[in-house]
């Protein structure tokens, strides 16, 4: 087991800033999840906020794919509404998020109110560091936070299918639609740093609504105000941004959001990616979710075709390019991981 000085020697850490390494690192998103029997088993007995923010049980439930497969790197056990509701929204997690009121206009703004990480979400110190406890060095921990724009779509729509109101407040009212994106990402800025102050050694920034908007729109207000949160938060932890976003249009939008690493919805291809934003840009990604309940032929073909577009490159993380279904078999993800790993030391990956 390492300490936790040792952090930067990390395969998924020397990744994220684009270094060589010998290895592939492996995690995926939604990691933590109703997938597992063990986190369905927790869930009979508490409650999803229960397990965000008792330390123990936030603790249990962030390592437990870390003791079932050999997963690079750890993602805190949170949801990126949790600071809403330190901003005085009420939410029911039922598991869709329900929340207790919208934000139709400028007259709403003034319902949103954040007083600091240690006033809206108390619980962050304390399970990040019954977190780090638990992982014992083994692996890095990810935090993370939802990105402006994708809290706003819950805010203002519930994230209903095609944000038809989030996208009709944009047009009707762009300045006002400014004002809450800033405050969003200014309480997004407080939120991790008060993660890194925990002790978290990276975060990202969940853009999963993002690509409802065309890219034109996409690049001037969900791609700035993630840029804006990324500017808020000190130098030397990585930060990665996933954008939910299927196009190229939308991938060129991204070179103006300077994040250490870009996470690739599974509609978009490694190579376009890399096309667009050079091969110095460090990427994550990007298997389609859909392929881990098919045949295992289906995962080994698919994630070697993934680690074969990459060709060896440093600056890859290998993940899904969305979450985990829930109704993945457990046997499919060892799979996969074991794919991944064999990937590394059959084909002698070099910087
Ligand atoms: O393992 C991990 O990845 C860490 C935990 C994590 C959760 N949510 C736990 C969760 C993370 C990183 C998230 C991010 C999140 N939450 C996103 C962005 C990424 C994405 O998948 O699009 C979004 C949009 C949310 C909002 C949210 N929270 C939804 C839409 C839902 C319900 C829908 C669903 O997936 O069932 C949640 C609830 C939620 N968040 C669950 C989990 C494990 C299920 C809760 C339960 O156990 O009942």
């Amino acid at each position: 087991m390492h300490g936790p000085s040792l952090a930067p020697a990390f395969a998924f850490l020397r990744a994220c800033r684009g270094e060589p390494i010998a290895q592939t690192p492996i995690w995926i998103m939604r990691q933590a999840g109703r997938y597992l029997p063990e986190y369905r088993a927790l869930r009979e007995r508490h409650s999803f906020l229960e397990l965000c923010r008792i330390p123990e049980l936030c603790a249990e439930v962030t390592a437990q794919p870390i003791v079932r497969f050999d997963f690079d790197a750890a993602i805190l056990f949170q949801d990126i509404l949790i600071p809403l509701m330190g901003m005085g929204v009420p939410i029911e997690f039922d598991p869709a998020p329900r929340l207790g009121f919208s934000i139709q206009g400028r007259g709403d703004l003034d319902r949103l109110r954040w007083e600091g990480s240690a006033t809206a979400t108390p619980h962050i110190r304390p399970v990040i560091h019954a977190v780090r406890e638990r992982l014992q060095g083994r692996v890095p921990l990810i935090g993370f936070a939802g990105a402006p724009f994708t809290l706003a779509s819950y805010l203002v729509d519930a994230a209903s299918r095609d944000l038809a109101r989030t996208r009709s407040f944009l047009a009707r009212d762009p300045e006002a639609f400014a004002r809450l994106l800033d405050l969003l990402a200014d309480a997004t800025i407080d939120y991790l740093r008060a993660q890194i102050g925990a002790g978290v050694d990276a975060v990202m920034l969940f853009d999963t609504q993002a690509g409802w908007l065309s890219p034109s729109e996409f690049s001037r207000t969900a791609a700035s105000s993630a840029e804006r949160v990324l500017r808020g938060l000190p130098r030397g932890t990585p930060a990665i941004y996933f954008a939910l976003a299927p196009s190229v249009g939308h991938l060129e939008a991204l070179r103006s959001v300077h994040a250490d690493v870009h996470g690739l919805d599974y509609r978009v291809s490694l190579a376009q990616a890399r096309a667009i934003l050079g091969n110095a840009q460090a990427v994550q990604g990007n298997l389609d979710p859909a392929v881990l309940v098919g045949p295992g032929e289906g995962i080994v073909a698919s994630a070697e075709a993934v680690l074969r577009e990459n060709g060896g490159r440093p600056g890859f993380i290998f993940n899904l390019g969305h979450g985990i279904f829930p109704d993945t078999p457990v046997e499919n993800v060892q799979l996969l991981v074991d794919t991944v790993k064999r990937y590394r030391s059959s084909a002698g990956i070099s910087g």
